[in-house]
């Protein structure tokens, strides 16, 4: 594991390293992130490895210009630029209808996406550097409390990663409130910026509660978990779409196949999920087979994502 402290040499490399699909922990004014290239799906894959969350959650976009907001959404509104104006840089986090150009695993599948500009000097400086905007979920493993000291991210999954960039302790040690302004102004997770403040900027906000939340990645087609070793033959009649982990032995049955993996490799398969899902869903099908994905690392989370799509109906 390594640790540098904060040095401009130390952003530079830290910066080559996210360029190159490496992870990242870095301070920012909240607490310190764990940071990729949120332009690399297999880098993003690999966060939520290290996190080992159950389940993937949608991770907040960290930028350092203007300019790259408009690449990253589809609109800024009145309500978003007014708040951008008090908040930004600083530990607002606003979730914005999403651009093609982000990919799927980063916004977990949602068609929003959480964008913040951090105050902290050297998170800025590293995006900066990076050229490219950086995902990053607070980086502790699922189920932990927030790392506010570097001593924190290497005892907690410094073996893990590529490199720390110490920058001392975060000064404000709370994370950032997390507003959806995609629609009505809902606020989805209370934080760093008091949610009276945001209410002088824009009047009224909704309180969201986090089990609806939970409930909104669904697919238009219904799908089916095939069970370990079943061939999964379409019924009469019916255009079935595959989802499958590895190249399939047969893949006549079926109107159109997505492979999640060649060499059968769980992070390639994670980093590829949520594209070859809406792709599977916009298709000329009428339903959706997924092959069963090993329950190991992120197996786990795959799958309870599938399992979530199975039961919507
Ligand atoms: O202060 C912070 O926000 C820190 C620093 C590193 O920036 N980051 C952080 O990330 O706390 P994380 O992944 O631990 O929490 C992100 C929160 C989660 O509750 C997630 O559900 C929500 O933001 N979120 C992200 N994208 C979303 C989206 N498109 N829609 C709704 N909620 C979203
Ligand atoms: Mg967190």
């Amino acid at each position: 594991m390594r640790v540098l402290k904060y040095s401009s040499e130390a952003i530079k490399e830290a910066a080559s390293i996210i360029k190159e699909g490496g992870l990242v922990a870095f301070p920012t004014e909240t607490v310190y992130g764990l940071g990729a290239s949120a332009l690399n799906p297999e880098a993003i894959a690999r966060v939520f490895e290290v996190k080992r969350r159950p389940h993937f959650e949608p991770l907040i976009v960290h930028i350092a210009d203007m300019m790259e907001l408009e690449r990253l959404c589809l609109r800024v509104d009145d309500r978003a630029k007014k708040l951008i104006k008090e908040f930004w840089p600083g530990p607002l986090t606003l979730v914005l209808p999403k651009s093609d150009i982000l990919p799927d695993i980063v916004t977990a599948g949602l068609r929003t996406v959480a964008i913040r500009m951090p105050s902290h000097p050297v998170a800025l400086e590293l995006i900066r550097e990076a050229g490219v905007p950086v995902a990053a979920p607070s980086a502790n493993p699922s189920g932990y409390l927030s790392p506010t000291e570097a001593s924190h991210v290497m005892e907690q999954i410094g073996p893990e990663i590529d490199l720390i960039i110490d920058g001392g302790k975060c000064p404000l040690g709370l994370e950032s409130t997390v507003l959806d302004i995609s629609e009505e102004p809902t606020l989805l997770r209370a934080g760093a910026v008091p949610i009276e403040r945001i209410k002088e900027v824009i009047g009224e906000v909704k309180i969201s509660s986090p089990l609806k939340e939970k409930r909104r990645y669904s697919l238009r087609k219904p799908l089916k978990i095939l069970k370990n070793g079943e061939a999964g033959s379409p019924p009469e009649g019916m255009k079935v779409g595959l989802l499958a982990f590895k190249p399939p032995a047969d893949s006549t049955p079926f109107e159109m196949v997505e492979v999640l993996s060649l060499s059968g490799d769980l992070r390639e398969a994670a980093a590829n999920l949520f594209s070859s899902l809406h792709r599977l869903d916009k298709a000329e099908i009428d339903l959706i087979y997924a092959e069963p994905i090993p329950e190991t690392g992120l197996g786990r989370a795959i799958m309870e994502r599938l399992r979530r799509a199975e039961d919507k109906k």
